[in-house]
This record gives structure tokens, C-alpha cells and sequence, in this order.
């Protein structure tokens, strides 16, 4: 690693890129605020750019392109088959991968679409690390469910853990004992497991879970949208791999896989997907649904610009200088949080930075939607926009009760070389100022429930009118600050 050690300061994340293009971001008042996260029904979704500040919604989509990147799309070559642009991609896939067969596709959903309704069938389990929720939600629209399987230590907030994401290997074992492997159609493994803070697993527990996947005859299946920050962490902090290279940590990834697919909004810092194999009786039963459901079999329902700027984002994604930036980033945000007291979880993963909101808003009974409540709290007091990983982000049982979630967490996503050092400072500064005058925060309740997916386009209000109270605690303390 280009580690630049400093002279008087403490360690400070060093950015290896310098900015070109720059977009204009206003910061509106307190009251603007209160009107806009009222009109957005309490959801960081329904909110708009002209209202947001920081927006720490997502890192999909959000990554900042290179400028070979941009430079790349104007060479797309479009053509509705058999288009240069693909073979380009599929050329950076095989490097970068050393996967040879792929299917575009418009998104990671779309792969999981595809996936799912090739494999899953009705009374399925497909056991995995942890859920993502698209992931989830295709597994049950098949007539599956899920098995998820961590070590009892991966939902502690404050641990020192380095591989939070690892898969219970012994569990693994004897769940496909039990149910016996006609009723898994496949493992899925994700990298740098987002719902738990962006954790991730480690080689060790990859050879691992491959071991077993062969024993048994199932196939493996690795979610690798953020497979990038997952091999960094490995190369930071697994002792046998200190000497490997981001390439060779990402290819043995790989070759430990039956199948990959990722978003990548996540992995190139592009927008599109991709499932890729090696496997040609695996391509064989997916490929006719590629043309069905996203376009044709070299651009998959992505734009043949997005296309090559998703060949070059791949190959930088093998740069450590591009791939520690927002994990370095994300570190520094969770150590000013936890120096200061505040519920992070630990240790720094990537993709965000996770508050612990059962932590955070202990007063808010878990039905009351803590992290929900929490991400509308911290948009009112900062116009910064992070994102409810919780109970909102689950769903309902049978009954219609909430199943509620292992964790509550406000996740800040810090995407790829998207913020400055001074604007985390913010982020800390408004957080700390937050957890001072916690006992202000409500609860919320539904109002607008959507079947599926019910965080994107939910509507909740106020279980009373604690949102009018913070915005006074505000004026109080910061007069006419933004
Ligand atoms: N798998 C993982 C691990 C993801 O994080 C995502 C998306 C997907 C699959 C689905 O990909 O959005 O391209 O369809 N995560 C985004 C997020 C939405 O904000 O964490 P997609």
C-alpha cells in the first residue's frame, strides 16, 4: 500500500486523484428542511437534490467516474448487436476476473431477477452470509426463502472482529445435511456484506464455504457488487494475504465461485450489471432470459456509453489508491464518531459509515422505526441525507407484524472520491451535536405501506410532534447557522 506517513498530524486519509468537475450543492435552512422531510413523508428517499446538502443516501451510482471513464464512453460504439463496447467489457471482465462467459444486464437486481428464476423454486432455502433486500425479495417472488448464516459475533456493533461478514461454516455443513441439496438451488455469498456495515468475509472463509459447496455438489454463487472494498479489507487484515495484490486477492475471489453477478453502480463506478461464469451449462439455462427481460446479449439493457466506462471503472477497481478511498474515508468518519461516544459500528467497514440507532435512540421502541427516525432526525438538523437500514427496511410477517430487523442502523454513504475531508467534518460535527440532544427524537409510524420493498416509496409520519421541537432545540444552539 502507498501509505504517506505524517509528520505532526495524526494519520489523515490521503486522496490520490484531483478534482476536475465539480457539481454545486446548497445547503437551505433549517425550516426548508422541516417543509422538505415533511412533504418526503419522513422517507430520505421521497427527498429531493434541491434540498439535500450532503447526499449519503447510496454509493450506487453515486461513485465518482474517472476521467478515463468519461474519456471512454465517447468511443461507445452502438450498435444493437455484436457492439465493440461489449467485447471490450467482456475483455476487462476476463482480466480482471478471469470469467469468460457473461450476461449483461441493466442492474444487480436484474441479475438476481435472472438468477432466481432460473434456480429457485418453490420451497427452495438458498442459504448466504447475510440478505441484501433486492436479493432477498427475488428469492421469496420465486417461492424460496432464505437461511442466513453469521457468526453469533457479526451483529455486535462494537467489535473488533476483522471478518464480521464470514459464513458459519459448521452451520453451513449441517443446514445441507439437513434439508438435503435438492432443496438448495445455490450458496450465496455476498461481499462486504451491506446490511451489517458493510462487513466483509475473509479468504480464508471463502475457501471455506467453497470446500463445502463442492462436498455437498452445490452450486456457489457470490454477490460481488462491493467485491473491490471486500479484497482491500482482506489485503489489510488477513495476515496470510499482507503480500498479495488486489488482482490476485480478486481472482482467487473468484475462482472459488461457480457464478458471480454484481451491480455496477457499486463495483465500476458506472451504472449497469452483469452475471459472469465460467460455467457453460450454468450460462446455457440463464442466457435466453437476457434478451426476455433486459435487451439484447452485448448490452443487456445498459447504455453502450455506461458499457465502456463500466470496462475502464473494472480495471481501476484493481487500483489500491482508487479502492482504499472510501474505505480510508469511512475509517476516519466512524473513529471522530466513536472518539466522541457516539454508536458506530466497529470496525469501519465500507460502503458507509453504519450509527447504531438502537443505540443512538434507545427511547424508541424498535416498532417505532429507530433508524427511521434517526435518518429524518439527522436530515432535518444537516440537509444530509443517509439512508434507514433497519425494521423499515424489512417487512411483515404472515400476521402482519413487523419483522423486525437484527439491526438499526443509519447507514452515511461516503461513495468513491465524492466528499472532502472538511465535509466529514460537517458530518461529525452536526452527528455529535445530535446525540447531545438524542432524547428529542420520536418514533415514526406507516402511513403509506407499500407490499414489496416498502422503504423506497413508504410514507410515515411523527408519532408527535417531536420534529418541530429539534428544529427549535436548533435555532437554539446555532442562531442563524444553515
Ligand atoms: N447486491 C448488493 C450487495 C447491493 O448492495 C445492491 C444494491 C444490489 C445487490 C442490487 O443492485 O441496486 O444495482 O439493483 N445496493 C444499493 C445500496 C441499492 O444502496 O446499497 P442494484
Amino acid at each position: 500500500m502507498q501509505t504517506v506517513k505524517f509528520f505532526r498530524r495524526a494519520q489523515v486519509p490521503l486522496e490520490f486523484h484531483k478534482v476536475k468537475v465539480v457539481q454545486k450543492v446548497d445547503l437551505v435552512s433549517v425550516e426548508r428542511r422541516f417543509d422538505a422531510i415533511k412533504e418526503a413523508k419522513f422517507n430520505t428517499f421521497r427527498l429531493n437534490t434541491k434540498d439535500i446538502f450532503l447526499d449519503m443516501l447510496t454509493d450506487s451510482g453515486t461513485n465518482a467516474m474517472s476521467d478515463c471513464q468519461m474519456s471512454a464512453m465517447f468511443r461507445a460504439d452502438e450498435a444493437y448487436a455484436g457492439s465493440a463496447s461489449f467485447e471490450r467489457l467482456a475483455e476487462s471482465i476476463d482480466m480482471v476476473f478471469g470469467l469468460k462467459l457473461i450476461l449483461p444486464v441493466h442492474q444487480g437486481r436484474a441479475a438476481e431477477n435472472i438468477i432466481c428464476k432460473t434456480f429457485v423454486k418453490q420451497g427452495d432455502i438458498v442459504p448466504m452470509n447475510y440478505h441484501f433486500t433486492t436479493s432477498m425479495a427475488h428469492i421469496v417472488e420465486n417461492g424460496g426463502e432464505i437461511a442466513e448464516l453469521l457468526y453469533d459475533n457479526a451483529l455486535e456493533i462494537r467489535s473488533k472482529e476483522p471478518f464480521k461478514g464470514n459464513m458459519n461454516l459448521e452451520k453451513l455443513d449441517s443446514l445441507i445435511s439437513k434439508v438435503g441439496v435438492e432443496k438448495i438451488p445455490f450458496i450465496r455469498i455476498e461481499a462486504s456484506t451491506n446490511l451489517i456495515g458493510g462487513q466483509p468475509f475473509s479468504l480464508k472463509n471463502l475457501r471455506g464455504v467453497h470446500n463445502i459447496a463442492k462436498k455437498h455438489g452445490v452450486m456457489l454463487v457470490m454477490d460481488a457488487s462491493l467485491i473491490g472494498e471486500n479484497a482491500y479489507l482482506i489485503k489489510e487484515r488477513e495476515t496470510e494475504c499482507f503480500n498479495m495484490s488486489i488482482a490476485q486477492i480478486l481472482k482467487e475471489m473468484v475462482s472459488l465461485s461457480d457464478m458471480i453477478y454484481f451491480s455496477a453502480r457499486k463495483l465500476s463506478s458506472s451504472r449497469g450489471g452483469a452475471i459472469c461464469t465460467n460455467r457453460e451449462d450454468l450460462f446455457a439455462k440463464m442466457q435466453d432470459l437476457v434478451p426476455l427481460y433486459e435487451g439484447f446479449f452485448t448490452y443487456g439493457g445498459i447504455s453502450i456509453k455506461e458499457i465502456e466506462s463500466m470496462a475502464v471503472g473494472l480495471l481501476e477497481t484493481v487500483d489500491e489508491g482508487v479502492i482504499s478511498q472510501s474505505p480510508l474515508f469511512i475509517e476516519k468518519l466512524v473513529s471522530i464518531l466513536d472518539e466522541n461516544g457516539i454508536p458506530v459500528v466497529m470496525p469501519a467497514g465500507v460502503l458507509g459509515c453504519h450509527v447504531d440507532a438502537k443505540n443512538f435512540c434507545s427511547h424508541i421502541p424498535q416498532n417505532e422505526y429507530p433508524a427511521g427516525a434517526l435518518a429524518a432526525a439527522f436530515y432535518l438538523i444537516s440537509g444530509v441525507r443517509g439512508m434507514e437500514r433497519g425494521t423499515i427496511s424489512s417487512t411483515r410477517d404472515k400476521d402482519g407484524n413487523d419483522i423486525l430487523a437484527d439491526m438499526e442502523l443509519l447507514r452515511l454513504a461516503i461513495p468513491r472520491r465524492v466528499f472532502t475531508l472538511s465535509q466529514i467534518e460537517y458530518v461529525a460535527d452536526r452527528l455529535i451535536w445530535l446525540f447531545e440532544n438524542r432524547d428529542i427524537i420520536g418514533g415514526l409510524k406507516f402511513v403509506e405501506e407499500p407490499r414489496v420493498l416498502r422503504f423506497f416509496k413508504g410514507g410515515l409520519e411523527p408519532v408527535s410532534d417531536w420534529p418541530v421541537k429539534l428544529m427549535e432545540r436548533f435555532r437554539l444552539d446555532f442562531g442563524d447557522s444553515l
